[in-house]
Parts: structure tokens; sequence; C-alpha cells
């Protein structure tokens, strides 16, 4: 029997592709085991797909790790998150510069530990001039404050008469998100099976393919990954066209 991959085609790949990763408290609940389990074997998770998506050649990696909303959970289970983030970005900086993988994050990092803090910045510095995957954490991230903050710095333009409000365009606005420079992404996944945002890449996820599956993170598999991957090739994406005139293959 085939593998279900082999029908992915590497040639009409998404550039980016973001991945809220949810279910790793039910995973673990389910199995009788303490909530942070669930983070920790996450992680694993998170290592094979960052694998995948290298090997695919994929550009870009956006991980929705650690909302704005997520500051609201008990304290011991954010202390357990930071841990493990502080640790992962410890023992995969290696990787990263072996394969080639440039770092990014989005976010409020100011607040994020301190220790957490120094961790990502040498992991993003060292590995500023890597040319291959792009893994773009988002840590402390909500969309609605990204954009809040995009408007605060093209105001504070305005007001400083650097800037004419005529002058702010969609392309202005998106070059101040934290994912400026970045493509939008192609395709957003969501493990864990809730059909909602959870106020994720708002503005860069407008044209973007969704896939939810049911399968919490911790269970999320490489096959799994290009089962996502397969199915947005089958999707027609329109823009706002018919059809048929994307059949055509009318310029856009
Ligand atoms: C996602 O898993 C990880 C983070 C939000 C940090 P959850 O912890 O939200 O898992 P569930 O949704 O409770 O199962
Ligand atoms: C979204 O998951 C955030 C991350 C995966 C980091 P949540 O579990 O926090 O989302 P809600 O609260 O169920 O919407
Ligand atoms: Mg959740």
């Amino acid at each position: 029997m085939s593998s279900p991959s082999s029908k992915l085609d590497r040639n009409s790949l998404p550039a980016h592709v973001a991945i809220i990763m949810d279910g790793n408290g039910r995973w673990a609940q389910n199995r009788g085991l303490m909530r942070l389990m669930g983070h920790r074997s996450g992680v694993k998770t998170v290592k094979k797909i960052v694998t995948a998506a290298r090997e695919l050649g994929l550009q870009v990696l956006t991980l929705y790790a650690f909302s704005s909303e997520n500051w609201k959970r008990p304290e011991q289970e954010v202390s357990g998150l930071m841990t493990l983030l502080k640790s992962y970005l410890e023992n995969e900086l290696s990787t990263m510069l072996d394969n080639n993988i440039k770092l990014r994050c989005m976010g409020r990092k100011e607040q994020l530990p301190t220790k957490v803090r120094e961790v990502l910045d040498t992991s993003i510095r060292k590995t500023a001039g890597n040319t291959g995957l792009i893994l773009n954490l988002a840590l402390s991230y909500g969309g609605r404050s990204e954009i809040v903050r995009a408007a605060r710095i093209l105001a504070s333009k305005c007001a400083e008469g650097t800037l004419h409000p005529d002058e702010i365009t969609e392309d202005l606005l998106s070059a101040h998100l934290y994912s400026t420079g970045l493509p939008d992404p192609d395709l957003v996944i969501r493990t864990g099976g809730e059909y909602r945002l959870s106020n994720f890449l708002l503005w860069q996820a407008s044209y973007a393919e969704i896939y939810i599956t049911d399968t919490n993170w911790p269970d999320f598999s490489k096959n799994d990954f290009h089962l996502a991957l397969e199915n947005y090739q089958e999707r027609q994406r329109r823009f706002g066209r018919t059809g048929d005139q994307v059949q055509k293959q009318e310029p856009l």
C-alpha cells in the first residue's frame, strides 16, 4: 500500500504554513497525566514537524506556541511552558545551525521571562545568516495587539510629520507587523479540533486556506502534516474570482 504522503506534489507546496498547535492539555488529560506532560510531548511534535517542513523545502513555518491570552493560565502551567520553551531553544540551536534554519519570532517578547528572552535573542542572532527554512515562533502573540502596535507606529510617524495618512496602504501596514518581510500564510493548520482562530494572524491569514484536524498536537505526525498539505493542494484558491477565471489562469 502506498503511503498517503506519496500523493504530495513537491512543486506546488505552500510557501508559508502556520500551525495552531492545540490539544496538548486534552492529550495529557485523556491519559490521566498532568497537562504539562502534554506540552512536553508537544515539543517532540514540534521537532518532527520542523524537520518535515525543512525536508520539503518550505520557506516559512510559523508555530503558535503561546498566545497573549495564555498568560491567564495557572501560574504553574505558564512557568512550565516557559521552562520548556527555554530548553527547546537551548537544545535545538545546534540543529538549527546544522540545517540552515533561521529563527524568528513574533509577539510581545518583552513579556517573556528574561532567561527565555536571552536564549531566544541568542538563537535569533546566531541563525540570522541562515538561508533555509524560516522558523517563526509566535510567543506572547495576539493578532489584535499586533495590529494596534502597527497602528501606533504609523500614527506616531503621522504625528511627527514623516508620514501622510494617505500614504498608509495595506502594504505599509503589513510592513509594520511582526511578520514584516514574510509572505502571508497560505495554509493555517489547527490541531485539537476547535473551529476558531484564537487571535492568530488576523491580518496575515485573510486569504489563507484553513485545515482543522481533531488530532491533538502530541499525536500529529509527519504523515498527518503531509495529509494537510495534500488537502491544501486540492483546494482552488480563488481570491474573489470565479472558478472559471482561475481555471483559465487569468492574472490576478
Ligand atoms: C496548546 O495546547 C498549547 C498552548 C496553548 C500553549 P492546550 O494546552 O491549549 O491544549 P488543550 O486545548 O487544553 O487540550
Ligand atoms: C491557541 O490555543 C494558542 C496556542 C496554540 C498557542 P488555545 O488553547 O489557547 O486557544 P483557545 O483558548 O481554546 O481559543
Ligand atoms: Mg487549547
